[in-house]
């Protein structure tokens, strides 16, 4: 057995996945709501005796390996190292190092764990005396400036650039951290010079990128941010995340600001379950990263023009993914930062406590863009908030709203509203794609689950079904064909083996019998059962088949061959 099936064979996907997603047990098979995509009713199920996973709403499917590599977007060997290390089971020497693209994404965290220490070490430096001024100015506390790692990159040009050189990275490793740019010459620069930086972590800690804020008002750009690296995906990262987590657990909130410098303002107001996106419009993936530890967003973007569009924006694909929202609003058009440096920590609480469910700000929004006064800028407003009601995924829900909404707004339940209603309330529901029903024989049923999972039955039975002829006519014929050739190889014989070897069409007929079937309580005598039944019904099909050939034979006036035939018949008994 090789290491991989060694490891798997040590660990119990259900344990696994069970960090991840609340399960429901149904004897062998585990449900839950699928971590891949947005539902609402379970299609996602775990099959123990299969150590498989598989979601009907959006097919993601595999092993634990495949399970852990997708939940944390690792690579497979990475995948590997985490279950590993996550069940003291050592690894083999030889796989340490694992693939090329393990390697380099190491290389990669290792440049910036050197970065964020030349950045702070900078800060803190003569150098750095500036620019320690300008953050205590600007309200930042060194205690802060330490636990966000805050640091300061020279305007030297390619400091950073030597360093990782003198620590050995090769050019093709340099230039993948984006941590430096590669001139024409061949000849590396840094890419951030002069500027406060923000290391950004993954949520588990490890830097993977860097915000750096210009410190020269005239520089154009007031924030360059890391590129997309191997280990940076700039859509499924929020800022903050790996320490917000906890706050917002224990409270069952979190506070989405826009900018850095508005984490860092909140979380010294006390305000510690805060993240931002890091320079990009929010996205699906950042909010199902969010969802896992609490499912109340309290937006608090800036009130300028685009803090609004953007949080309109945001407000419908939060309500898409089932994330109650609630809109922060500080007066006085100041963003996070501004206010709590202004206003002190205790109205900034103050304000994100009282924050209101969104379809009023909506409302607030509607009410100041449209005349109300006027039964045309009513329909028009009514428009307007539309989208934020039909992107609630709940139908009672909606009508709820909309009742509020129309009460908010001082609108009598006159036929606009009615109107609305209806629109509100009967909204086509998006269901996952149901899957397709296979017409799955009895016998796959019953056999194919127990040759996977039963490695007795598997060796006493193997040789009587490579005899049948009928299993050659199934649907299912490639799967017993592949289950066959790798029992006799002497190779692994598993669910996921068999899976692995299969054109696509075939994988999803495998899944639907195997895994909707279950192994539970199939014996031996079952397979030998089905193996029984199968036989009479070759030899019924030969009868049928050497009867009809028997009558052509006499009506071609064959007497011999008709008489051969007859032979043959009486021979099958
Ligand atoms: P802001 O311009 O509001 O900056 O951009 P800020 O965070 O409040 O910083 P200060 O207070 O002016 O120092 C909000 C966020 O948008 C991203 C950054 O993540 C920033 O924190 N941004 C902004 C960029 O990525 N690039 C830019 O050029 C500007
Ligand atoms: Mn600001």
């Amino acid at each position: 057995m090789d290491f991989i099936e060694q490891l798997k064979s040590q660990i119990d996907i259900v344990r696994v996945v069970s960090d991840y997603v609340r399960l429901r047990r149904f004897g062998q098979r585990y449900s839950g709501l699928c971590p891949f995509h947005n539902e609402k009713t379970p299609s996602f199920s775990i099959y123990a005796e299969h150590q498989f996973f598989k979601c009907f709403g959006c097919d993601a499917k595999g092993d634990v390996i495949k399970f852990v590599e997708m939940i944390e977007r690792l690579t497979f060997w990475e995948a590997v190292k985490k279950l590993a290390d996550m069940h003291g089971i050592p690894l083999p020497k030889r796989s340490q190092g694992g693939d090329e693209e393990t390697r380099l994404r190491a290389a990669v965290y290792e440049m910036h764990e050197i970065a964020v220490e030349h950045f702070r070490a900078n800060l803190r430096s003569a150098n750095g005396e500036r620019v320690r001024h300008y953050l205590g100015d600007r309200g930042v506390t060194r205690e802060s400036a330490e636990h966000f790692l805050i640091g300061l990159s020279d305007g030297g040009g390619r400091t950073l650039a030597r360093l990782l050189e003198q620590r050995g990275y090769d050019g093709a490793q340099m230039e993948a951290s984006g941590l430096v740019g590669r001139r024409d010459d061949g000849s590396f620069y840094d890419r951030f010079r002069n500027r406060l930086m923000f290391p950004i972590q993954g949520e588990s800690g490890k830097i993977i990128a860097f915000g750096g804020r210009a410190l020269d008002p005239d520089e154009k750009a007031k924030y360059l941010n890391s590129p997309e690296t191997p280990v940076y995906r700039k859509s499924h990262v929020l800022y903050n995340l790996n320490r917000a987590k906890e706050g917002a657990r224990q409270s069952d909130r979190i506070v989405m600001v826009e900018g850095y410098m508005d984490v860092i303002g909140a979380t010294q107001a006390g305000v510690t379950e805060v993240v931002a996106p890091c320079g990009t419009a929010l996205t699906v993936e950042q909010i199902r990263s969010l969802k896992r530890h609490s499912t109340n967003l309290f937006l608090n973007f800036d009130p300028d023009s685009a803090g609004e569009k953007a949080a309109e924006r945001s407000i419908k694909l939060l309500l898409e993914e089932n994330v109650r929202v609630r809109i922060v609003e500080l007066e006085g058009g100041l963003d996070p930062d501004e206010y709590c440096k202004a206003h002190g920590p205790e109205q900034y609480r103050d304000r994100v406590t009282r924050a209101k469910n969104y379809f009023y700000w909506l409302a607030d929004r509607a009410r100041s863009k449209f005349d109300m006064r006027d039964p045309q800028g009513r329909v028009d407003a009514f428009q307007f908030l539309m989208p934020g009601i039909q992107s609630l995924n709940d139908k009672i829900e909606r009508i709820a709203v909309a009742n509020d909404l129309a009460g908010y707004l001082g609108i009598d339940a006159g036929s606009v509203l009615e109107h609305f209603r209806k629109t509100a309330g009967d909204r086509v529901e998006r269901r996952a794609p149901q899957p397709k029903q296979d017409p799955a024989r009895a016998v796959d049923r019953i056999l194919l689950p127990l040759l996977l999972t039963n490695d007795e039955a598997r060796t006493n039975l193997v040789p009587y079904i490579r005899d049948l002829r009928i299993l050659q006519q199934f649907p299912s014929a490639p799967v017993y064909a592949a289950l066959i050739r790798a029992h006799e190889a002497g190779e692994t014989v598993s669910y996921n083996a068999i899976h692995g070897r299969l054109p696509e069409a075939q994988q999803e007929a495998l899944a639907s019998v195997v895994l909707e079937a279950g192994a539970a309580g199939l014996t031996e005598e079952d397979g030998v059962a089905c193996i029984e039944s199968l036989r009479t019904e070759e030899l019924e099909n030969l009868r049928r088949e050497l009867r009809a050939r028997i009558k052509a034979a006499e009506r071609n006036g064959d007497m011999n061959e008709a008489l051969t035939l007859m032979q043959e018949l009486a021979d099958l008994g």
